[in-house]
């Protein structure tokens, strides 16, 4: 224990040292008669306890006492006073300021002792008292640590079978779809030859002339001329109809990737991206435009399903957030531009780059600092999981070691970038 003696008399300091060092163990005794000096040593060493006169001529005990008390870095140390004059207002200062004890002068050798040691004590024993609350503490950190990790791995799980619900069954219907689309397609193509042959039939027909009144009636009252020019239109709308469907069949396969959410695969960024975006359409058609700046990316190796998944869910998002700038603009009877997404790749050195930017309502920083965590969503109760972007967190920089970042102005909008390796060191499961 380190103890600091003040008092401005010569004789006294060299007393209570001697009479200290005599009968209490395991102490360190420094002596100041100037009080400013002792303050300057306080706050550069270790101090327990400082023992000051009350009156002295530099500065007096209740300003030692003050100047203690007041720092936030000395506040512990314990501060008795000494004093000869039985002065009660002051000493009631001393108190107030936050001094523990006061021994009178001249010393009773006994009391001097008796006072010191008491004062040590207590000392002691707030050290013990911190050193459990620390432990507390720490302890309680841990807990809130481990908490944390429960509830992430708890999310993931979730989501992680929802994921491969839905993509088996994502990739069932588009497995059970394929089949009769592609018996559609080649019977559809038939017809198309047919229905060219029977129009040419009719040509011939109609270049004979033979039509008698019956005929010329039949065909008035069906509109036969609006038929004849209907006809090839028709035919290929349902052709481009078609086409679109197998591509969504397709997409719908090439989304849900079964396999590639257990291993790693070579994975095209730009076909996962263009895939994704057919599949939520339905999602950003009313509400935003997309824009695809694609470079020509090589192929990673990734869990494509999962990759799939949190292209998904940035998409979704910032469609969710179009959607909230153009209700805020509608209420406020504003104006806004057309709700935008744009998706942009690019490859630095062992890395390709995604960037999902929306013109939605962008984030607040308080927001921003929470998104990826579990369960956070801004979105009313029952609308949002706060799962999306946690979820996609653990996929990005988990699963494949790369890092995903966000810049976001409110009312301006929102950018995602995510950073991919191209290879991947091992399989993480
Ligand atoms: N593009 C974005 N623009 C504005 N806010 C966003 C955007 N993406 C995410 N957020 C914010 O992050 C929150 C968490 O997103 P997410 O984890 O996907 O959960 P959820 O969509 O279910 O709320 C959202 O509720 C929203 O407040
Ligand atoms: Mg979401």
């Amino acid at each position: 224990m380190k103890i600091i003696i003040i008092d401005d008399s010569k004789m006294m300091l060299t007393m209570a040292e001697k009479l200290l060092y005599e009968n209490l163990y395991r102490i360190e005794i420094e002596t100041f008669k100037n009080p400013v000096e002792a303050l300057e040593r306080i706050r550069k060493s270790n101090v327990d306890l400082v023992i000051t006169d009350l009156i002295m001529k530099e500065m007096n005990g209740i300003e030692v006492v003050k100047e203690i008390k007041g720092n936030k870095k000395l506040e512990h140390i314990k501060v008795l006073i000494v004093t000869s004059i039985m002065d009660y207002d002051t000493l009631m200062k001393c108190y107030e300021y936050g001094a523990s004890d006061y021994i009178l002068k001249p010393f009773n050798k006994n009391e001097l002792i008796a006072r010191v040691r008491n004062a040590l004590r207590e000392i002691s024993l707030q050290k013990k008292l911190a050193g459990r609350l620390e432990d507390i503490n720490y302890q309680h950190e841990k807990l809130k640590e481990a908490n944390e990790k429960l509830k992430v791995t708890q999310s993931a799980l979730i989501q992680k079978e929802q994921l491969a619900g839905i993509g088996q069954l994502a990739a069932g219907v588009a497995h059970e779809m394929n089949n009769p689309l592609g018996f559609i397609i080649s019977n559809f193509n038939m017809l198309n030859q047919y229905v060219e042959i029977f129009l040419k039939l009719m040509n011939k027909y109609d270049d004979l002339e033979l039509e008698d009144e019956n005929i010329k009636k039949f065909k008035l009252e069906n509109d036969y001329d609006f038929i004849i020019d209907d006809f090839s239109e028709l035919l290929s709308d349902t052709n481009s109809g078609l086409a679109r469907l197998k591509d969504i069949v397709k997409s719908l396969k090439g989304f849900s990737r079964i396999n590639d959410f257990k291993e790693l695969t070579e994975f095209d960024i730009n076909e996962g991206i263009r895939e994704t975006l057919i599949i939520t359409k339905n999602e950003y058609k009313y509400i935003a435009d997309v824009e695809t700046n694609f470079a020509e990316i090589p192929k990673i190796q990734a869990f494509g399903g999962e990759i799939n998944q949190v292209f998904l869910n940035l998409i979704v998002n910032g469609v969710y957030a179009i959607k909230k700038m153009v209700d805020k603009a509608d209420k406020e009877n504003k104006d806004v531009e057309r709700g935008k997404i744009t998706i942009k790749t690019s490859e630095i050195s062992d890395y390709v780059v995604i960037e999902f930017t929306d013109n939605g309502c962008g984030m607040k920083k308080e927001v921003l600092t929470k998104i990826f965590n579990p369960f956070y969503t801004t979105k009313p109760i029952g609308t949002g999981t706060g799962l999306g972007l946690s979820i996609s967190y653990d996929v990005i920089t988990n699963k494949h070691n790369g890092r995903i970042e966000v810049d976001s102005i409110v009312d301006v909008g929102t950018t995602f970038t995510i950073y991919l390796p191209k290879y991947q060191k091992k399989t993480n499961d």
